[in-house]
């Protein structure tokens, strides 16, 4: 039931606000675990909190995150409707990539929420949320592994490029964008009409 998903989630979000399992915690304002619908169609799992995301211990709230409002808003749906997280809970100083480290530590509660969530699919944004969920695969850039349906414990990964990215190669939109043109069919829901993707 939703409740206890809810209950659970926070659980997790606990224990998250407690980790001290790898060096970030030194550095960290707040832990970001993660927030959204507990029972949602579509997961988003991006990186790791930048400074916005520290300061306010919510994902994807600076920049990167505008564009993926408009993204999850492009779909048809709202923030609140899909659960957004990140493959690790706690900013990097100067916004570094995660270590490997920090990936296999942070990793486990990652796991634990998509395993309460069971969303329909998930979304990855960008190589190291891709990478986080599929460690084995022989990974070489987002440019060849976005748009290709992949699966992490029995739920279809659809791995497209990370907003960050999009902001700065404006290009790359109209691919991100038939990335999730695919979940949608796959979740057997109408493209929304057009307005302004940008
Ligand atoms: N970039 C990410 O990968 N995650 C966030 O939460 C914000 C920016």
């Amino acid at each position: 039931p939703p409740a206890d998903r809810d209950a659970a989630l926070k659980a997790i979000a606990e224990r998250v606000r407690a980790c001290v399992q790898c060096p970030l915690h030194k550095t960290r304002t707040q832990t970001v675990p993660g927030q959204g619908s507990a029972s949602p169609d579509i997961a988003f799992v991006g990186e790791a909190p930048g400074a916005d995301e520290d300061r306010q211990g919510l994902a994807f709230v600076g920049r990167a995150g505008q564009l993926l409002t408009k993204m999850i808003k492009a779909m048809g749906y709202t923030r609140e409707e899909v659960f957004i997280g990140n493959i690790i809970k706690c900013r990097p100083p100067d916004n570094r990539v995660p270590s490997p480290e920090e990936m296999a530590v942070c990793f486990p509660y990652l796991r634990e929420q998509l395993a309460i969530l069971r969303p329909k699919v998930i979304v990855s944004l960008g190589a190291t949320a891709f990478q986080g969920l599929l460690p084995n695969f022989p990974f070489k850039t987002m440019s060849q592994v976005r748009g290709q349906w992949q699966s992490y414990e029995g739920i279809p990964v659809m791995p497209t490029f990370h907003p960050a990215y999009l902001l700065r190669q404006e290009s790359k939109k109209k691919d991100a964008w038939q990335d999730l043109q695919a979940v949608l069919k796959r979740l057997g829901k109408p493209v929304p009409p057009v307005q302004n993707k940008s």
